[in-house]
């Protein structure tokens, strides 16, 4: 079975491109390299330059013949949106648009798509689970949302069949500094440099942290569940205040961090976690590493990788 994997030079999109083939599957990826790296290219899976905005496209998916099709590839941070709104609609609207069509007339059966917990914004009602309230705060949040919506009119208008999988943040190996999940990335790399970690605000503001191994795992299942067309949390279920990653990450590595504080960062969400039953019933997927877990191999990659 041949599978496209958009995005898979970057950072969570590398990690499904490996969980596939080791599944047995024939895989390609499309990147156009903007944020991703070609060191984080799997050298079993065959490599694409390009960009999801290609006007031939549709050339490239009718000679490949997908079977299914996995789009990580996106404008993937809340600031850049809202500094750029135009290049995030191009990029995560138009992009998507012009990839479902490809989709469509290659004869694709099924789409997973990289949605994001941005689409809920801020709400009282926590954890926060699939039927909840829309209120994107981020022209981000609006795209992704706007991207269920086509996935969704794609599959009742021409049977091209959908998964929304809505990411909370994810952490792991291979993460840049500049993604939504990227403040743990940012503490592990300041503290095995001996630097101080800033915290923005009073440090009580919690987020759901998911190991990136684990987003990989929900990719694998949505690609073959029969509970398709419908968008679901890939979360942990568990709130994680500032203050409590800095003690973890602080007995994981053996070394107490300095701490500076900033102030608050407007826009900056206080509480956010994602009810994951859903995931858990119809995908058959739940997390399978502790934050601790994932710390400890983050922290271990790091170490690897620093110059002697
Ligand atoms: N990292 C998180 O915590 C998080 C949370 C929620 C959702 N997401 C979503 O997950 C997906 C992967 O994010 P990531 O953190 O791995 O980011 P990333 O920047 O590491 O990966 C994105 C990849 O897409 C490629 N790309 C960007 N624009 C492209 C284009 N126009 N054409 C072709 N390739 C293009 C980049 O080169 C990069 O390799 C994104 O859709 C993102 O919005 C991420």
């Amino acid at each position: 079975m041949k599978v496209l994997v958009t995005g898979g030079a970057g950072f969570i999109g590398s990690h499904i491109v490996d969980t596939l083939l080791q599944s047995g599957l024939q895989v390609s990826i499309l990147d156009n390299l903007s944020t991703g790296s070609l060191g984080n290219i799997n050298p079993r899976a065959v490599f694409l330059k390009k960009d999801i905005r290609d006007e031939d496209l549709k050339d490239l998916l009718a000679k490949e013949r997908f079977d299914y099709v996995v789009h990580q590839a996106a404008q993937t941070t809340v600031a850049n949106s809202l500094a750029d709104p135009y290049h995030d609609c191009d990029v995560n609207i138009r992009g998507l648009v012009n990839l479902l069509e490809a989709s469509r007339l290659a004869g694709v059966k099924r789409i997973v798509f990289a949605s994001s917990a941005a689409v809920y914004g801020d709400t009282d009602s926590l954890p926060i689970r699939e039927d909840c309230g829309k209120q994107p705060a981020s022209f981000y949040g609006a795209s992704k949302l706007a991207g269920e919506h086509y996935l969704n009119l794609y599959y009742k208008n021409f049977g091209l069949e959908y998964v929304a999988l809505r990411y909370a943040n994810v952490y792991g190996e291979r993460q840049g500094d500049g993604s939504e999940g990227g403040v743990i990335s940012i503490f592990c790399n300041k503290l095995l440099a001996g630097e101080r970690l800033t915290v923005f605000g009073d440090g009580s503001q919690t987020r759901d942290y998911i190991y990136v191994k684990d987003v990989a795992a929900a990719n694998y299942q949505a690609l073959f569940s029969q509970a398709a067309n419908r968008s679901y949390n890939v979360g942990t279920a568990a709130e994680t205040s500032v203050h409590e990653l800095i003690e973890l990450l602080a007995r994981v590595a053996g070394q107490r961090p300095a701490v500076a504080h900033g102030a608050q960062r407007s826009n900056d969400i206080r509480r956010s976690v994602l009810a994951n039953r859903a995931a858990s019933d119809s995908l058959r997927w739940q997390p399978a590493y502790t934050l601790t877990e994932g710390l400890y191999l983050m922290l271990r990659d790091l170490k690897r990788r620093m110059p002697a």
